[in-house]
C-alpha cells in the first residue's frame, strides 16, 4: 500500500455506498436515488437520500451528509480509522501499517489474547445468565422482582447470577479454557483455596464495550454477608477493562442512537439507576461506575450525543473531582447540564417514587454547567447572606471563584455570564473584564489549592511533554517528591533522548500504581488549540520554577557542606557560581 490516501480511495471504490448503507438500513429506490428513514435524527417519513453516482448520502431533514466512511463513522459511533477498518475488512483489503497495527509477533500475540479473553467473558456471561434462570437463581429473580424490574429489562441487560464460588471455574475448565487466562480476564480470582468465582453469590451485571462485547462484570451482593464485603464488586481491571475508560450501558445507548437518534445522554452513578431508567423509557443512560469522568469517557459520550445530563447524588455532585469530570466533558465539546434530584434520592428511587414523567421534568430543569458552578460557589460563599459581615467576607472569594469559572468559557458564553456575575456581585462588567485579562498568567486552577506552585509546574510540564505539545522541550529531571512524577519524568526523558514520541497510554504502564487523581492532573490540563498561546507562556514559566527549585536545593546542599568544611575555597567558589545562576533565573 503506497499510503493512506491510496488506501482510502481503494476502500471507497470497493465499498459501494448503497450496498453498505443497505446493510444497515432499509433502502427504497426512488428514481435514480435510494431513500431511507434517517438514522441520525428521529423521523417517520424518509428524508435520507443515498446517491449511487456520487457515492454520497444526505438527509434533507437534519442536513447530515457525507461519503461511505463518514456514514460508518457516524452510524457505528467510531473513529475515522475504525470506520476505515470496518470497510477494509468488508472488502477484504489489508490495512496500511500504522504504529498501532504493526504486523509484528507481539501485536498478533496481543490480539490473540484479547480475542481469547473476550471469548471467556462471553462464556461467563452465558453461564451466569443460565444460573439466573435455574433453581439456585431463585434468590436473584426474587430480588429483581422486589426491585420492580421486569423480564424484558433483565434480558436486555443480560443480568445473571453467580451460584457459588466454584461452578464457574468448573464450567470454564470444561469449555477448555485454562485457569490462568480466566484469572487474567478477571472472571476468576486467585485465592489460597484455588481459583474462585470473583462474584460468588452475587447478582451479576455484565459490562459491555462500545462494540457490544462483554468485557467485565459488576456483582451486587444480595445477602448480608456478601454485602458486608462490598455492596458491589467489579471483576478486576484487565487488558479488556479499566473502569475509567468505560461506561456501563454505553452499548445500549449506542444501539438506541442507531434506532432513533438520541436526544441526549444522562450520566448517572449506579448500575441500578441505568436499569431503572431504561425500564422507564430513558434509554440513553450510562453509569460511570463510581469514578470521576475521564477524557476517554468524554470521547465515547461525544460520539453519541451533543448534550449530556449529569445526574449524581447530592453528596458526589459538589465534589471537586466531580466538577472536574464535568469540565472534561465540557472541553470535549459536549453541552453539560447538571440535574438535581430532590430528597437525596437516586434516579432509581426517584422514578419508583414519582414516576418517569416527574423524572423527565428533572431533566428539563437541569442547569447549564456555568450556572451550576456559580450555584456551588454561592453555597460555599454566601454573598446573599442576611448577615452583613458574612456577606462581605464571602464576596471577594466568590468573585475570585467566578473569575476562574469565567476564564474557562468561550467568548460568547463569557459575555453572557459576565453580565450575570456582575448582577450578582455588584461589580461592574468592566471591572470583571479587566480582572479576567490580568489573571491570565495564573497557573491552571484544575490542580487545586493543595499543591505548591512548583508541584503544579511539574505536572503541567509533564502533561505538555507527554501529550506532544510542539513547544514542550525537556532537558532535566525536576526534584520529584512522588514516585509517580519520578517515573513519568524518567520515561519522558528516555523518550526524548531516543527521539521517540511519548505516548499518553504509556503513563499507565510506567507508573501503574499512581492514583486516579495523579493521572487526572496530567489528563485534565487543557491543551486545546485556543489556549495554546497561554499554555506556551505557562510552560516557560513552569520550567523556570522547576530550574530555580533545583538550583536552590543544590545551594542548600552546598551550604551544608560548607558548614562542615568552612575553609574549602572550591566549595565557596561553587556557591558564588550557584547564587549567580539563581539570580539570573529569578
Ligand atoms: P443500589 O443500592 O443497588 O440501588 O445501588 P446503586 O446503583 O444505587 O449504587 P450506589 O449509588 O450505592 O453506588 C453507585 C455505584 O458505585 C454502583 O452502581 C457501583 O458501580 C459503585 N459502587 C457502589 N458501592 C460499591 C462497592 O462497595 N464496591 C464497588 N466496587 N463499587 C461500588
Ligand atoms: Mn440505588
Amino acid at each position: 500500500m503506497a499510503d493512506w490516501s491510496d488506501f482510502i480511495q481503494q476502500i471507497k471504490s470497493q465499498n459501494d455506498i448503497v450496498d453498505v448503507i443497505g446493510s444497515y438500513l432499509e433502502l427504497r429506490r426512488s428514481g435514480a436515488n435510494f431513500m431511507a428513514r434517517c438514522p441520525f435524527h428521529g423521523e417517520k417519513t424518509p428524508s435520507f437520500n443515498v446517491n449511487r453516482n456520487m457515492q454520497i448520502y444526505k438527509c434533507f431533514g437534519c442536513g447530515e451528509s457525507g461519503d461511505v466512511i463518514k456514514f460508518v463513522e457516524k452510524y457505528e459511533s467510531c473513529s475515522f480509522t475504525e470506520a476505515c477498518e470496518i470497510l477494509a475488512k468488508r472488502a477484504g483489503i489489508p490495512m496500511p501499517q500504522t504504529s498501532s497495527n504493526r504486523d509484528d509477533a507481539q501485536f498478533r500475540e496481543r490480539k490473540k489474547k484479547r480475542d481469547l479473553y473476550l471469548a471467556i467473558c462471553r462464556e461467563t456471561a452465558r453461564f451466569y445468565y443460565r444460573a439466573y434462570y435455574s433453581d439456585v437463581g431463585k434468590v436473584a429473580r426474587e430480588y429483581i422482582a422486589k426491585r420492580g424490574f421486569d423480564e424484558a429489562t433483565v434480558k436486555k441487560f443480560g443480568i445473571g447470577y453467580s451460584p457459588d464460588g466454584t461452578s464457574l471455574a468448573d464450567h470454564l475448565k470444561g469449555k477448555g479454557y485454562n485457569a490462568e487466562d480466566c484469572v487474567a480476564c478477571g472472571v476468576l480470582q486467585k485465592t489460597t483455596r484455588g481459583n474462585l468465582d470473583a462474584l460468588n453469590r452475587r447478582l451479576v451485571i455484565p459490562i459491555f464495550n462500545m462494540q457490544g462485547q462483554v468485557i467485565a462484570f459488576g456483582g451486587r451482593g444480595l445477602d448480608e454477608y456478601t454485602i458486608s464485603r462490598g455492596k458491589y464488586k467489579n471483576t478486576s481491571e484487565t487488558p479488556l477493562f479499566t473502569k475509567k475508560d468505560n461506561l456501563f450501558a454505553i452499548n445500549i445507548a449506542k444501539e438506541q442512537k442507531q434506532q432513533t437518534a438520541l436526544p441526549h445522554l444522562v450520566v448517572v452513578e449506579g448500575y441500578m439507576d441505568v436499569i431503572a431508567m431504561y425500564q422507564a423509557g430513558f434509554k440513553g443512560a450510562v453509569a460511570s461506575m463510581g469514578t470521576s469522568l475521564t477524557e476517554q469517557q468524554a470521547k465515547w459520550l461525544s460520539r453519541l450525543a451533543d448534550t449530556v445530563y449529569i445526574c449524581y447524588d447530592g453528596d458526589a455532585a459538589g465534589q471537586k473531582a466531580t466538577v472536574r469530570g464535568m469540565d472534561i466533558l465540557d472541553r470535549a465539546g459536549l453541552e453539560v447540564r447538571v440535574m438535581t434530584v430532590p430528597e437525596k434520592l437516586d434516579p432509581d428511587e426517584y422514578i419508583k417514587k414519582y414516576g418517569g414523567e416527574a423524572f423527565e421534568k428533572l431533566i428539563e430543569q437541569a442547569m447549564p454547567l456555568p450556572d451550576y458552578k456559580l450555584q456551588l460557589l454561592e453555597r460555599a460563599f454566601p454573598i446573599n447572606s442576611s448577615d452583613a459581615s458574612q456577606r462581605n467576607n464571602a464576596l471577594p472569594k466568590y468573585v475570585k471563584g467566578a473569575l476562574t469559572m469565567l476564564k474557562s468559557l468561550d467568548d460568547v458564553r463569557q459575555a453572557r455570564y459576565i453580565t450575570q456575575v456582575s448582577l450578582k456581585t455588584g461589580y461592574s462588567e468592566d471591572f470583571l473584564r479587566r480582572k479576567l485579562s490580568e489573571n491570565e498568567e495564573e497557573l491552571p486552577q484544575i490542580f487545586g489549592e493543595e499543591l505548591s506552585q512548583e508541584e503544579k509546574a511539574k505536572y503541567f510540564v509533564a502533561a505538555c511533554v507527554l501529550r506532544g505539545e510542539d513547544y514542550a522541550s525537556l532537558e532535566e529531571k525536576p526534584i520529584c517528591n512522588s514516585a509517580f512524577l519520578s517515573a513519568l519524568y524518567d520515561y519522558l526523558l528516555d523518550c526524548l533522548s531516543n527521539g521517540d514520541k511519548p505516548s499518553v497510554d504509556m503513563m499507565y504502564t510506567v507508573c501503574p500504581d499512581a492514583s486516579p487523581e495523579q493521572y487526572g492532573k496530567i489528563l485534565d490540563v487543557n491543551l486545546s488549540a485556543e489556549r495554546r498561546e497561554v499554555n506556551e507562556r505557562y510552560f516557560a514559566e513552569c520550567k523556570r520554577l522547576i530550574t530555580v527549585e533545583k538550583l536552590k536545593r543544590k545551594r542548600e546542599e552546598l551550604m551544608q557542606k560548607i558548614k562542615e568544611n568552612p575553609d574549602d575555597a572550591e566549595l565557596l567558589a561553587q556557591l558564588g557560581e550557584l547564587s549567580r545562576k539563581i539570580t539570573n533565573a529569578n
